[in-house]
């Protein structure tokens, strides 16, 4: 397994990955403005992904974190009761160690891609906390220091700020998502994996309202119990011309950060909500918002630590899938070229003004 990545990585590509001054990618003009790192979103292994040279030469050249948008996640590292499978896992972070990138590690409880034995299972909140304290337990113990962060728990709350509906909540109360931390905290000393940050991750919460709110509480609470959470990812998964401004995405990130929290924007990215992706007029406008979105971070300061890209490639996107007619949502268009909002993620890191936009 190890060697298909270095071969894949050996194999190069013929399309040079754009450059800005001195040949500088989007990572290091992050790290120059202390950030962590600039990364993304990789759907690796079993996709066309996995063994496409030129985007995982550009993967290599670009970015300096990648997130597992599936590959952790309870769905494929426990399909059957207390039967782990780590090996997509595995095949991630070594990908990931190869190349020299940090990995957020996504996700631990969701809603979501849960297991056909959780979501059909027969049970109380007596029985179902344990099977999460297995899965956390064993999951976190087994990567270790391998992730930088995990997202402990993933969207779990509707947007008016009450907690959403899912096999966790309906069955444990609110308790779970506490017990998740605590869960996770106390793997990681097991393995002396401390350092490994622990997050909160939701999609709604880059601009004020019920949400943030909500999320501000939650951390209120986990620390009235003595829990350690570190972070809170904003997913910012945005519409052209829909954006949240700037103003208000910075005042939620330094909101966040006055609670004494790390923020990242975890899954960056920008869609059409129709055809036509391509013309002069649409790049602009994607353009202007991703320059703003990538603005914020950098204006919140230290404590937004890097923003993720959810993937960077169009024709690997997730948007096409989920919301039927949308897309052109990334950095790179269907035939990976560079797109203006590339170059205006780059003047965004470089504190110029957008060229592009
Ligand atoms: O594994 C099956 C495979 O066996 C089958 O052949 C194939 C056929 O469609 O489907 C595969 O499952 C897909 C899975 O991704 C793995 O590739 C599912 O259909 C597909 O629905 C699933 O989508 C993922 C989605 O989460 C699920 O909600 C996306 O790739 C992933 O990018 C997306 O990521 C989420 C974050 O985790 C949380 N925030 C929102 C974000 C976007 O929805």
């Amino acid at each position: 397994m190890r060697l298909s990545i270095v071969t894949a990585l050996l194999v190069g590509s013929s399309l040079a990955a754009p450059h800005h001054e001195k040949g500088l990618s989007l990572n290091t003009l992050a790290q120059r403005r202390g950030k962590l790192w600039f990364g993304t979103a990789a759907d690796i292994p079993h996709t066309a992904e996995t063994t496409d040279t030129a985007y995982l030469d550009i993967l290599k050249k670009q970015f300096g974190e990648m997130t597992p948008a599936n590959a952790l996640k309870f769905l494929f590292t426990e399909p059957e009761q207390n039967k782990f499978n780590f090996s997509d896992g595995d095949y991630f972070m070594d990908l990931a160690r190869h190349t020299g990138k940090s990995v957020r590690c996504h996700n631990l409880v969701w809603a979501t891609q849960v297991s056909d034995f959780v979501t059909t299972g027969n049970w109380t909140a007596e029985t179902l906390i344990p099977v999460m304290r297995n899965h956390i337990f064993k999951t976190v113990k087994h990567f270790g220091d391998r992730c930088y962060s995990w997202d402990v728990v993933n969207e779990a709350f509707n947007s008016d700020g009450s907690f959403s509906s899912s096999i966790w909540y309906d069955t444990i109360g609110e308790e779970y998502v506490y017990l998740a931390f605590k869960f996770a905290q106390q793997a990681l000393k097991e393995v002396h994996a401390n350092k490994v940050k622990l997050y909160y991750n939701d999609y709604g919460i880059e601009s004020p309202g019920p949400k943030v709110d909500a999320v501000l509480k939650l951390v209120k609470e986990l620390r009235k119990r003595h829990i350690r959470i570190d972070g809170v990812g904003l997913e910012a998964h945005f519409m052209v011309g829909g954006t949240p401004s700037l103003a208000d995405q910075v005042a939620t990130q330094k909101a966040f950060i006055k609670a004494d929290l790390d923020v990242a924007m975890t899954e960056l990215d920008i869609r059409f909500a129709q055809e036509p992706f391509y013309t002069a007029e649409a790049q602009r406008q994607q353009a202007q918002d991703y320059y703003v979105s990538v603005s914020s971070c950098l204006l919140s300061g230290r404590r937004c630590v890097g923003v993720v890209v959810w993937d960077f490639y169009d024709k690997y996107s997730w948007v096409p899938y989920s919301f039927e007619g949308q897309g052109g949502a990334t950095l790179f268009n269907d035939t990976l070229e560079a797109k203006p909002a590339y170059y205006a993620v780059a003047d965004a890191l470089m504190g110029k003004p957008c060229s592009v936009c």
